[in-house]
């Protein structure tokens, strides 16, 4: 355990990974994985929350994920509904929510809940939880490119002004640290188009066990390990 709290990180980013095969090694369909893998995103950010994070972001379906069978997408979907009706927990869990990425291809009813949950937590400050969802990196990068130039057509802004501190301001997670370490379970070794712009720094932490078997006990070893590394930016 992590007793110094200047040894945590601000920023702990999670790719939910090996849904499927945890399913698949047990006979099931791939779906159940699913299904199980939403209580360990419970687990882990309650964890998160008791353990003092300040900022934790949950990567739950990419802008590539559409390619999958639709049975498959449309129970994700469903847990994805079941968690915003469930979401409203924050309340007493004094937690920020915040969803990352492109909203609008959800129904209306979906976008008006993810707002209306974001609205109703933005004052709380124990931890923010930002939820990708239908997210992509370089989509994201295109998304605040795009804002910059109206802003610059607006005249809000001059060409000079972009900067990296403004830019990032305009990415999804506008407003959040850098993600200083970023967990992988499920075995493979890449970012998969998770928070490219954000991570230029982080530290990976990647591991084997599938995602509905990570448990709290494998976060803590992560930190413990983030925790003797070494990170220096590009200095001595
Ligand atoms: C969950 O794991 C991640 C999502 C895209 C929802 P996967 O469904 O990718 O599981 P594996 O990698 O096929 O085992
Ligand atoms: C990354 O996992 C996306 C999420 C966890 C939401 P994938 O299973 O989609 O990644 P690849 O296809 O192995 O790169
Ligand atoms: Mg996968």
């Amino acid at each position: 355990m992590i007793t110094d709290k200047s040894d945590l990180p601000s920023h702990t980013a999670f790719i939910m990974d090996g849904n499927g095969r945890w399913a698949v090694k047990r006979g099931l369909p791939r779906k159940m994985g699913h299904r199980e893998g939403a209580k360990t995103f419970r687990k882990i950010a309650r964890h998160c929350k008791d353990i003092g994070i300040k900022y934790v972001t949950f990567y739950a379906f990419s802008t590539e994920n559409w390619k999958r069978p639709k049975e498959e997408v449309d129970e994700i979907m469903r847990l994805f509904g079941e968690y915003l009706e469930e979401a409203e927990d924050f309340r007493k869990d004094k937690t920020r929510l915040i969803f990352l990425g492109d909203r609008s291809v959800f129904d209306e009813k979906l976008r008006g809940k993810m707002t209306e949950l974001e609205q109703a937590s933005s004052e709380f400050d124990e931890m923010t939880l930002m939820l990708a969802m239908n997210y992509g990196g370089r989509s994201e990068i295109v998304h605040a490119a795009k804002s910059a130039a109206e802003m610059i057509s607006n005249k809000e802004i001059e060409v000079k002004d972009i900067d990296e501190s403004l830019f990032s301001s305009l990415l999804y997670t506008g407003g959040a640290p850098d993600t200083d370490l970023l967990i992988r379970p499920g075995g493979e070794q890449r970012i998969s188009n998770f928070l490219i712009w954000q991570s230029a720094y982080a530290e990976f932490y990647f591991t084997d066990t599938l995602w509905p078997d990570f448990t709290p006990k494998e976060l803590d070893k992560a930190l413990e390990e983030y925790a003797s590394r070494n990170r220096r930016f590009g200095g001595v």
